[in-house]
């Protein structure tokens, strides 16, 4: 039978999003049904809201969560009901290209539920990032829960499922970060902050988070930056430069995914160095540099999709260090909220005020 539940929908581009009705079908083979805990408020759900990343409304939000599985469909081996998972947006399907190679985390044919979740008319949602978990009970592909150590809370563990592990892995496995190198991250927010914790936890020894906002370069002290740049007032290549010998950083993560960051990122890092963009941008944004620049600084362009993640490899791994006292990933919680609460949470976003707001369901 399935099932009806409140979840907040993205109906229409730039309109307010709105709490309303679903309707969750029962899982089918290979999928699994989920009871929600917490999701968390990513950037990507306001870019999705605001047309930034696709027109196929109405968009069932909500992407970081954490949850127990409730029931799995035929010919499901991965979880059982009961399994405390973290969802995730790469169940890597084991066949495509980038799987043959040996390089999963690029998996190109991913897995998500094959049956669409509906609002009560009957009107198919395309859950963010197939996932869609502002709602108490969603339907993924069983590939899309991964299985964790349930002592962690279900709002810190739900970060894990999107930006928390983007920023982290784009210093750990895009950036390659390593001891002793100097990271600049370009934009402190989960993400950027995430990104600052992952090259701390890799043993990086200099450290500058770069923001427009004051109070969220101070969060970034707590997450293990050793310097902060203010580039609304001073400018951050001239900056990282000056913090590094005069010869940029080993690595510069942009966590915002603008022309002008990109920008910054490329000139504050020292010749052969890596730039990784991990912020997204928009479809109407353009980037305009010197050929010449780009031959004759060398070194790596990357960009990151989701931290370059594994989830079965990375989520237990990280969720065990958190439990161990070794990766504050609690900080990142701002607040709790409850499902009515997500168009404010996004005014609060916009404002600086949080890193993340987290749904409690
Ligand atoms: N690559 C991925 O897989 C992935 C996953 C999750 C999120 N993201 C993207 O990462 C980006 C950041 O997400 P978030 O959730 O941390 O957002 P956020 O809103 O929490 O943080 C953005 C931060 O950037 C700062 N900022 C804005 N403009 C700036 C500028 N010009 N210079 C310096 N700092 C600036 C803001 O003050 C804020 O602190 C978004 O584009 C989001 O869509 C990417
Ligand atoms: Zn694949
Ligand atoms: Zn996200």
């Amino acid at each position: 039978m399935p099932t009806t539940v409140p979840g907040v929908v993205a109906r229409a581009k730039g309109k307010p999003v709105e709490l309303t009705d679903i309707i969750v079908p029962d899982p089918g083979p290979g999928e699994a049904l989920v009871t929600v805990q917490a999701c968390g408020v990513c950037h990507t759900d306001l870019h999705y809201k605001e047309g930034g990343i696709g027109d196929d409304y109405p968009y069932l939000l909500g992407h970081e969560a954490a949850g127990v599985v409730e029931k799995t469909g035929p010919d499901v081996t991965e979880v059982q009901p009961g399994d405390f998972v973290i969802l995730n947006w790469r169940a890597v399907c084991g066949r495509c290209r980038a799987c043959a190679k040996g390089k999963p985390w690029y998996c190109f044919s991913t897995h998500n539920a094959t049956q669409k979740m509906t609002l009560a008319d009957g009107t198919p949602l395309s859950p963010a990032l197939g996932i869609g978990a502002f709602t108490s009970k969603t339907l993924v592909a069983a590939g899309q829960c991964t299985k964790v150590d349930p002592a962690i809370s279900p709002a810190t563990a739900g970060l894990l499922g999107c930006g928390i592990m983007a920023g982290l892995g784009a210093a750990l496995n895009t950036g390659q970060v390593t001891r002793g190198d100097s990271v600049a991250v370009i934009g402190a927010g989960g993400v950027g902050d995430a990104a600052i914790l992952g090259a701390s936890l890799a043993g990086a020894q200099t450290i500058i988070a770069v923001d427009i906002d004051d109070r969220k370069l101070s969060w970034a002290k707590e997450f293990g930056a050793t310097h902060t740049v203010n580039s609304r007032t001073t400018d951050p290549v001239e900056a990282i430069q000056g913090l590094t010998g005069g010869f940029g950083a080993d690595v510069v993560i942009d966590a915002v995914g603008r022309p002008e960051t990109y920008r910054q990122a490329f000139y504050a890092r020292d010749l052969a160095g890596t730039v990784v963009l991990v912020g997204v941008p928009t479809p109407d944004m353009r980037l305009d540099l010197p050929l010449l620049d780009v031959f004759g600084r060398g070194g790596a362009l990357k960009s990151s999709w989701y931290g370059d993640c594994l989830p079965s490899r990375d989520f237990p791994m990280l969720v065990g260090l958190h439990l161990q006292g070794r990766l504050p990933l609690d900080k990142f919680v701002s607040e709790t909220i409850a499902l009515v609460g997500i168009e404010e949470a996004f005014a609060k976003m916009s404002r600086g005020e949080v890193l993340r707001s987290v749904v409690a369901l």
